[in-house]
């Protein structure tokens, strides 16, 4: 559904997206991530036909962004990451004013409004003035606007930037359940984990360059180093001597004490740690709580982006 190719575009001698290449199918959520002044918000704008590439070509659906503008804005939504203010309107005229520019017939336009509040949870809202939202209200919104017209291929730039926890969670199912429905998402954001739960795929961009796109399994298995497990001894235990007496077993890349915990890093590759209590308990160890960490895609994207920052 997108479908980049070496994709460039400089603002004087500053090159904001380079040569970046990638492809989104229908019902992939791809998280985008980024530091600021990425490339993400350019290459999004791009897509949406707002700015015209340098080089390079970015097609939707198989239309081209240099000359189907017209057709690519029927099957596409952009939400940009800031959403303009409408003083004097309620949530439902706002929706319905964006139903008739889209030339969605009068007969419809009910229908349609009334089926977008109802995915982005705003029912309850729609006689309220849309400046008088909540963020996390105006940013649902900001999605119901993009679906109206019903697009194939959505672009959220940054949509849960400022929400409250819980506004996050709801806007992640959201996101989640229009994958489900077999749109493409492309969803830009600096928060790593959260993307990392809703996302099918993600890219990691850096000064315009892509750094990395694949599955976030790809993106931790690159990362992985040796897995990483706390151990929380009950009462007093010599951590130092366990410590020393697991380093010598092979499968064991390192063993200390941290603040009251025996950490131990596995070997890379080794993934058995029934041993490590095993031995442990030999050792006289009494144990309070055992807990393997997962690698976290915080962790891919510091790995990941060393290289570009240095
Ligand atoms: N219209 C413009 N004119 C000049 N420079 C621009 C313009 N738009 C973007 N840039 C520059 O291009 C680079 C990429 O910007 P972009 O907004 O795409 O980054 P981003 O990844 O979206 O960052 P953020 O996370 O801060 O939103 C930045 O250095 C920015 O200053
Ligand atoms: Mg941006």
């Amino acid at each position: 559904m997108i479908e980049i190719t070496n994709l460039t575009k400089r603002f004087g001698d500053l090159v904001a997206v380079d040569h970046l290449s990638l492809s989104i199918g229908p019902g992939e959520v791809f998280g985008f991530i980024g530091p600021n002044g990425a490339g993400k918000s350019t290459t999004m704008k791009i897509l949406a036909c707002l700015m015209k590439p340098d080089e390079g070509s970015a097609r939707v659906d198989g239309l081209d962004v240099m000359r189907d503008g017209d057709r690519i804005r029927r099957i596409l939504g952009y939400m940009p990451d800031f959403l303009g203010v409408y003083d004097d309107l309620t949530v439902d005229e706002y929706l319905q004013f964006f139903a008739a520019a889209f030339e969605i017939p009068r007969s419809r336009r009910r229908t349609v409004v009334d089926s977008v509040l109802e995915l982005t949870d705003l029912t309850g809202k729609r006689k309220a003035m849309v400046d008088s939202l909540s963020r996390g209200m105006q940013q649902r919104l900001g999605v119901a606007r993009v679906l109206i017209h019903e697009p194939k291929v959505l672009l959220l730039d940054e949509p849960a930037s400022g929400l409250d926890p819980r506004a996050r969670i709801e806007m992640r199912s959201l996101i989640t359940e229009l994958g489900r429905m077999g749109k493409c998402l492309m969803v830009s954001s600096h928060i790593l984990t959260e993307l990392g739960e809703m996302s099918t795929s993600i890219g990691i961009i850096e000064r315009g360059r892509l750094l990395f796109a694949g599955s976030l399994a790809e993106a931790l298995a690159r990362v992985r180093g040796g897995e990483r497990i706390a151990i929380r001894p009950e009462g007093d235990a010599d951590l130092v001597s366990a410590a020393a007496t697991l380093a010598a077993d092979p499968r064991v890349a390192r063993a200390f004490a941290e603040d009251g915990n025996l950490v131990v890093e596995l070997t890379p590759g080794e993934h058995g740690h029934h041993f490590v209590l095993e031995r442990l308990m030999v050792s006289g160890v009494r144990i309070a709580s055992f807990a393997p960490q997962a690698v976290k895609l915080e962790d891919a994207f510091l790995t990941l982006t060393k290289g570009a920052l240095q």
